[in-house]
């Protein structure tokens, strides 16, 4: 075949092939396969050497017209099928503007912690330093040293969770009364918050798990007026500052006098409602003068010095001002509950 026919025949094969060819990985592989180093069209370059003089001129532009030609078939056929590889892609990745965007969920924190950190705050505010104390006790700094005597029984006020015969779980934060007049010597002004337990039957009112924060206040010459001082101090502080006391004589061991305090209704001012079950009040909170026999323990003298405690429940407090009846909720982890808590 002559270098003509051969011209044609690649022309004509090329075409056909070209024809065939749907993506760009191919067609760069056609390129190569006709126009590249070791191809056909350099071949007929080569051969171009091997005619005459006189025919190379017009030989030699026939192969380059092919050359030229094949390449902008190819340029050509690039164009077109990467416009259409790139339609295809868009069709197949394609984004719809008109979605909502993905929920991005906040946490937040639990209403216990929110009511604890506010009650931490206030006291904090008023002078108080924070200490802590062990959920596992022993029943000498939960019971006897809170003049709780063995058979006393007061014991049988809160069932206790035994662990052995020594070890047991708090069934109240007054376990770090004694405690800390053994480490410190007055005065002493510290708040104590942590968890407590107690052998109960699980209900809407009572679980067997909850929050408490305890106060003390021991040095010279704090009397029953400063207790009292401090108490309406700290709920117009929580409450605001419209808020009713009233202090009520109670009984616990480790005080004397003994008293609960009480807060006019938040909820009907008084006017008698479900919450403060038609009573017009709301009990806050245990307190009453450090017992002499519980500052002896924590080896403070009572001729001496004088003090005040008390202790409140952090789960009551955010039943009370929150509305909630059931306290289980608190331990549920339903978000339609905990939502309700910004
Ligand atoms: N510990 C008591 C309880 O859990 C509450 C309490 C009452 C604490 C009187 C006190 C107090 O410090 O003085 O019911």
């Amino acid at each position: 075949m002559g270098l003509p026919e051969q011209i044609e025949k690649l022309r004509f094969d090329f075409l056909a092939q070209l024809q065939s060819i749907s993506n760009s990985k191919d067609l760069e592989a056609l390129k190569v396969k006709f126009l590249g180093k070791k191809g056909p069209v350099t071949g007929l370059m080569i051969e171009l050497k091997n005619c005459s003089a006189e025919d190379r001129p017009q030989l030699g532009k026939l192969v380059n017209e092919l050359k030229e030609e094949l390449s902008q078939a190819c340029d050509a056929s690039l164009i077109r099928i990467q416009a259409d590889e790139m339609k295809n892609q868009f069709s197949q990745e394609w984004i719809d503007a008109t979605l909502p965007g993905r929920k991005f969920n906040l946490g937040r924190m639990h209403p216990i912690s929110q009511m604890l950190h506010r009650v931490l705050d206030i006291l904090i505010g008023m002078g108080f330093s924070v200490r802590l104390s062990p959920d596992v006790e022993t029943d000498y700094y939960n019971f006897e040293a809170l003049n709780f005597a063995k058979d006393h029984p007061a014991r049988d006020m809160q069932d206790t969770f035994y662990l052995n015969t020594e070890y047991l779980l708090r069934t109240h934060t007054s376990n770090t009364q004694v405690r800390t007049m053994e480490q410190f010597s007055p005065p002493i002004r510290i708040i104590a918050p942590g968890r407590c337990f107690r052998n109960e039957t699980i209900s809407a009112r009572s679980h067997v798990f909850f929050h408490q924060v305890e106060g003390v206040y021991v040095d010279t010459n704090v009397s029953f007026a400063d207790l009292m001082a401090t108490l309406e101090e700290f709920a117009s502080k929580l409450l605001g500052e419209k808020v009713q006391t009233r202090f009520r004589p109670s009984y616990f061991p480790f005080v004397e006098p003994g008293l609960e305090v009480d807060v006019r209704c938040t909820s009907c001012q008084g006017e008698g409602c479900r919450i403060c079950k038609h009573t017009g009040w709301l009990e806050i909170l245990g307190a009453g003068m450090i017992h002499p026999n519980v500052l002896r323990k924590g080896n403070i003298d009572p001729e001496k010095y004088s003090g005040y405690a008390w202790g409140m429940g952090i789960e009551r407090l955010t039943m009370l001002f929150g509305d909630i009846r059931d306290i289980r909720l608190f331990t549920e982890n339903d978000l339609r509950f905990l939502e309700q808590f910004p």
